[in-house]
Protein backbone atom coordinates (compact mmCIF):
# COMPACT_ATOMS: atom_id res chain seq x y z
CA UNK A 1 0.00 0.00 0.00
CA UNK A 2 1.52 3.07 -1.00
CA UNK A 3 0.15 5.47 1.32
CA UNK A 4 -2.89 5.58 4.37
CA UNK A 5 -5.78 7.25 4.04
CA UNK A 6 -5.89 10.76 5.93
CA UNK A 7 -9.04 12.25 7.89
CA UNK A 8 -9.90 14.69 5.26
CA UNK A 9 -9.62 11.73 2.44
CA UNK A 10 -12.18 9.54 4.11
CA UNK A 11 -14.68 12.31 5.27
CA UNK A 12 -14.45 13.84 1.44
CA UNK A 13 -15.00 10.02 0.50
CA UNK A 14 -17.74 8.99 2.83
CA UNK A 15 -19.64 12.77 1.75
CA UNK A 16 -19.34 12.11 -1.94
CA UNK A 17 -21.58 8.08 -1.14
CA UNK A 18 -23.18 9.12 2.51
CA UNK A 19 -25.85 11.41 2.02
CA UNK A 20 -28.08 10.75 5.93
CA UNK A 21 -27.37 13.03 8.34
CA UNK A 22 -27.97 9.81 10.95
CA UNK A 23 -25.76 7.97 9.06
CA UNK A 24 -23.24 10.50 8.76
CA UNK A 25 -23.37 11.12 12.91
CA UNK A 26 -23.15 7.76 13.27
CA UNK A 27 -19.80 7.16 11.09
CA UNK A 28 -18.47 10.53 12.49
CA UNK A 29 -19.37 8.55 16.52
CA UNK A 30 -17.22 5.30 15.11
CA UNK A 31 -14.52 7.31 13.91
CA UNK A 32 -13.85 8.68 16.95
CA UNK A 33 -14.63 5.75 19.29
CA UNK A 34 -11.96 3.67 16.87
CA UNK A 35 -9.04 6.83 17.70
CA UNK A 36 -9.60 6.05 21.45
CA UNK A 37 -9.31 2.54 20.97
CA UNK A 38 -6.32 3.37 18.66
CA UNK A 39 -4.71 5.30 21.26
CA UNK A 40 -4.43 2.47 23.66
CA UNK A 41 -3.79 -0.48 20.83
CA UNK A 42 -2.12 0.89 17.60
CA UNK A 43 -0.63 4.23 18.62
CA UNK A 44 0.59 4.97 15.29
CA UNK A 45 -2.67 4.47 13.36
CA UNK A 46 -4.73 6.55 15.27
CA UNK A 47 -6.15 8.81 12.21
CA UNK A 48 -6.16 5.19 10.00
CA UNK A 49 -8.30 3.39 12.63
CA UNK A 50 -10.36 6.18 12.81
CA UNK A 51 -10.68 6.42 8.98
CA UNK A 52 -11.80 3.04 9.20
CA UNK A 53 -14.62 3.58 11.24
CA UNK A 54 -15.52 6.61 9.47
CA UNK A 55 -16.33 4.62 6.18
CA UNK A 56 -17.44 0.88 8.01
CA UNK A 57 -20.20 2.08 6.51
CA UNK A 58 -19.62 3.48 2.86
CA UNK A 59 -21.76 1.43 1.35
CA UNK A 60 -24.83 2.11 3.41
CA UNK A 61 -26.81 3.89 0.52
CA UNK A 62 -24.92 2.08 -2.30
CA UNK A 63 -25.76 -1.42 -1.66
CA UNK A 64 -29.33 -2.92 -1.29
CA UNK A 65 -28.40 -4.41 2.02
CA UNK A 66 -32.29 -4.58 3.31
CA UNK A 67 -32.84 -6.59 0.68
CA UNK A 68 -29.81 -8.93 0.64
CA UNK A 69 -27.58 -8.06 4.30
CA UNK A 70 -24.28 -9.64 2.41
CA UNK A 71 -23.82 -6.87 0.51
CA UNK A 72 -22.92 -4.77 3.21
CA UNK A 73 -19.52 -4.56 3.13
CA UNK A 74 -18.10 -6.01 -0.15
CA UNK A 75 -19.59 -3.06 -1.35
CA UNK A 76 -17.72 -0.48 0.63
CA UNK A 77 -14.55 -2.55 -0.71
CA UNK A 78 -15.35 -2.08 -4.52
CA UNK A 79 -16.58 1.31 -3.41
CA UNK A 80 -12.82 1.81 -2.18
CA UNK A 81 -11.23 0.25 -4.78
CA UNK A 82 -13.06 1.64 -7.62
CA UNK A 83 -11.60 5.26 -5.94
CA UNK A 84 -8.21 4.32 -6.33
CA UNK A 85 -8.00 2.58 -2.41
CA UNK A 86 -6.32 -0.61 -2.77
CA UNK A 87 -6.53 -1.21 0.77
CA UNK A 88 -6.68 -4.81 2.28
CA UNK A 89 -6.59 -4.21 5.68
CA UNK A 90 -9.36 -1.47 5.43
CA UNK A 91 -11.65 -3.34 3.27
CA UNK A 92 -11.15 -6.53 5.54
CA UNK A 93 -11.95 -4.39 8.62
CA UNK A 94 -14.75 -3.16 6.68
CA UNK A 95 -16.20 -6.17 5.57
CA UNK A 96 -15.45 -7.79 8.82
CA UNK A 97 -18.05 -5.31 10.84
CA UNK A 98 -20.52 -7.70 8.85
CA UNK A 99 -19.99 -11.20 9.33
CA UNK A 100 -23.04 -12.11 7.55
CA UNK A 101 -21.22 -11.05 4.12
CA UNK A 102 -18.68 -14.40 5.23
CA UNK A 103 -15.69 -12.23 6.45
CA UNK A 104 -15.40 -12.60 10.38
CA UNK A 105 -13.54 -10.51 12.45
CA UNK A 106 -9.95 -12.31 13.11
CA UNK A 107 -7.18 -9.30 13.24
CA UNK A 108 -7.14 -6.50 16.54
CA UNK A 109 -8.09 -3.63 13.75
CA UNK A 110 -11.50 -5.91 12.70
CA UNK A 111 -12.54 -7.38 16.30
CA UNK A 112 -12.39 -3.24 17.17
CA UNK A 113 -14.40 -2.14 14.62
CA UNK A 114 -17.05 -4.57 14.75
CA UNK A 115 -17.57 -3.65 18.42
CA UNK A 116 -17.34 0.12 17.89
CA UNK A 117 -20.36 -0.05 15.26
CA UNK A 118 -22.64 -1.59 18.27
CA UNK A 119 -20.80 0.73 20.91
CA UNK A 120 -21.30 4.08 19.09
CA UNK A 121 -25.51 3.54 19.12
CA UNK A 122 -25.84 1.51 22.38
CA UNK A 123 -23.62 4.82 23.70
CA UNK A 124 -26.58 7.23 22.13
CA UNK A 125 -29.43 5.21 23.33
CA UNK A 126 -28.09 5.28 26.90
CA UNK A 127 -27.96 9.17 26.46
CA UNK A 128 -31.44 9.38 25.29
CA UNK A 129 -32.53 8.16 28.92
CA UNK A 130 -31.61 11.52 30.28
CA UNK A 131 -33.81 14.52 30.20
CA UNK A 132 -31.27 16.42 28.67
CA UNK A 133 -30.78 13.74 26.05
CA UNK A 134 -26.81 14.48 26.94
CA UNK A 135 -23.80 12.38 26.64
CA UNK A 136 -22.52 14.44 29.49
CA UNK A 137 -24.94 13.07 31.76
CA UNK A 138 -24.27 9.27 30.94
CA UNK A 139 -22.33 8.03 33.73
CA UNK A 140 -20.41 3.95 33.05
CA UNK A 141 -22.41 2.79 35.52
CA UNK A 142 -25.81 2.89 33.21
CA UNK A 143 -24.07 1.61 30.59
CA UNK A 144 -22.89 -1.11 32.41
CA UNK A 145 -26.29 -1.95 33.48
CA UNK A 146 -28.19 -1.52 30.43
CA UNK A 147 -26.05 -4.00 28.49
CA UNK A 148 -27.93 -6.37 30.71
CA UNK A 149 -31.08 -5.54 29.36
CA UNK A 150 -31.72 -7.09 26.16
CA UNK A 151 -34.32 -5.64 24.94
CA UNK A 152 -32.83 -2.25 25.62
CA UNK A 153 -31.13 -1.05 22.12
CA UNK A 154 -32.25 -4.51 20.95
CA UNK A 155 -30.43 -3.26 17.73
CA UNK A 156 -27.03 -3.20 19.49
CA UNK A 157 -25.41 -6.60 18.70
CA UNK A 158 -24.16 -7.58 22.33
CA UNK A 159 -22.54 -10.91 20.67
CA UNK A 160 -20.67 -7.97 18.77
CA UNK A 161 -19.67 -5.56 21.16
CA UNK A 162 -18.10 -7.86 23.67
CA UNK A 163 -15.67 -8.80 20.78
CA UNK A 164 -13.39 -6.04 22.01
CA UNK A 165 -12.36 -8.49 24.74
CA UNK A 166 -10.61 -10.32 21.82
CA UNK A 167 -8.44 -6.93 21.46
CA UNK A 168 -6.85 -6.89 24.97
CA UNK A 169 -9.66 -3.93 26.36
CA UNK A 170 -12.12 -5.22 28.85
CA UNK A 171 -15.71 -4.22 28.87
CA UNK A 172 -15.33 -1.96 31.25
CA UNK A 173 -12.65 -0.07 29.54
CA UNK A 174 -14.26 -0.09 26.60
CA UNK A 175 -17.38 1.79 28.20
CA UNK A 176 -14.62 4.45 29.51
CA UNK A 177 -13.05 4.94 26.09
CA UNK A 178 -16.22 5.45 23.84
CA UNK A 179 -17.86 8.04 26.49
CA UNK A 180 -14.95 9.55 26.47
CA UNK A 181 -13.76 9.59 22.78
CA UNK A 182 -18.01 10.16 21.88
CA UNK A 183 -17.75 13.05 24.25
CA UNK A 184 -15.22 15.05 22.55
CA UNK A 185 -17.64 15.67 19.55
CA UNK A 186 -20.49 16.05 21.15
CA UNK A 187 -21.70 18.86 19.84
CA UNK A 188 -21.05 17.79 16.16
CA UNK A 189 -23.04 14.71 16.40
CA UNK A 190 -26.27 16.44 18.36
CA UNK A 191 -25.57 14.89 21.99
FE1 LIG B 1 -22.35 1.16 11.50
Amino acid sequence: MAEKMTHEQADALLRKYVKGENYITHSMAVEAIMKGLAKRLAPDDVEYWGCCGLLHDLDEETCPWRDDISTHGPTSAKILKDEGWDDEVMANAIMAHNPLCGKNPETTLEYALIAADPMSGFVKAVAQIYPDKKLASVKHKSVNKRFNETRFAAGANRQYLMEIEKTGISWDEFIDIALESMLEIADEIGL
